[in-house]
């Protein structure tokens, strides 16, 4: 085990703001105690809730925390160490908007209420290629009905991606499943940024530790915006 994920792990340890609950509890079908009591009990206050799946180093959360004073953030990541940039980064910004949660996605009625969360943000998600029936890519309608349950009616979901692949199998499963489509886009910095209002340009705007690496490439960013 790497000196510097044990740190990271410990160091997610003594953060107010980093939840990691027992996952086998939520397999054996047990709810957390957090679930319906974010607002009250993390933030303090009833703002609307935002969450990051997938969160890596929880670019979006902080990022949307700065933008948001008034809104709620959760990254949710099974990993801690990523998403320990995020957390040491939202501690030393003093944002009292910013939690994170390590859990894996499968479970996240477990830890959210119904209508309990406005908005989802899916970035650069893996597009798990041999996954025909959708129940590994965290993008797919499985798991769009799954994060359903947890989201009030009229909340956005965001896919911001590079992969032809993950946007095209997603896109398709929308249609599909009959979602509402508010934007779709094959570039979001060549055309898309210059159409929509200024609060989703700046959200768009914000860059993952993943995008930089495809963007170096040259890759074109994809974007997807559902009203579930
Ligand atoms: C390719 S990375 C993208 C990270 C970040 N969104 C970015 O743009 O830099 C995908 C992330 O999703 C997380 N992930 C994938 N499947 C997951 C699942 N089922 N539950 C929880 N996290 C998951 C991984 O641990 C990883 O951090």
């Amino acid at each position: 085990m790497g000196k510097d994920k044990l740190r990271k792990w410990a160091e997610n340890e003594t953060f107010n703001h980093v939840f990691e609950p027992c996952l086998q509890e939520a397999v054996k079908g047990v709810e957390s105690e957090m679930k319906g009591r974010w607002a009250k009990q993390v933030f303090k206050n009833d703002n609307p809730i935002t969450i990051e799946l997938g969160c890596g180093k929880g670019e979006y959360t902080v990022g949307l925390a700065r933008q948001y004073p008034h809104r709620n953030f959760v990254g949710v990541d099974i990993k801690g160490h990523r998403f320990w940039r995020g957390a040491k980064t939202a501690k030393e910004e003093s944002l009292p908007n910013v939690a994170f949660l390590r859990t894996r996605l499968e479970f996240i009625e477990m830890y959210f209420g119904s209508d309990e969360v406005s908005e989802v943000w899916l970035t650069f998600s893996d597009p798990q290629p041999k996954d025909e029936k959708g129940t590994k890519r965290i993008t797919s309608p499985v798991y769009i009905e799954r994060y359903k349950k947890i989201l009030k009616t009229g909340s956005l979901i965001n896919v911001k991606t590079d992969s032809v692949l993950l946007y095209d199998l997603s896109k398709e499963g929308y249609v599909e499943a009959g979602y509402k489509f508010l934007y779709d886009s094959q570039d979001v910095y060549g055309e898309l940024v210059s159409r929509v209002p200024q609060d989703l340009k700046n959200a768009l705007e914000i860059v993952t530790y993943y995008e930089k690496r495809w963007l170096s490439e040259g890759k074109k960013i994809h974007f997807i915006q559902l009203e579930v």
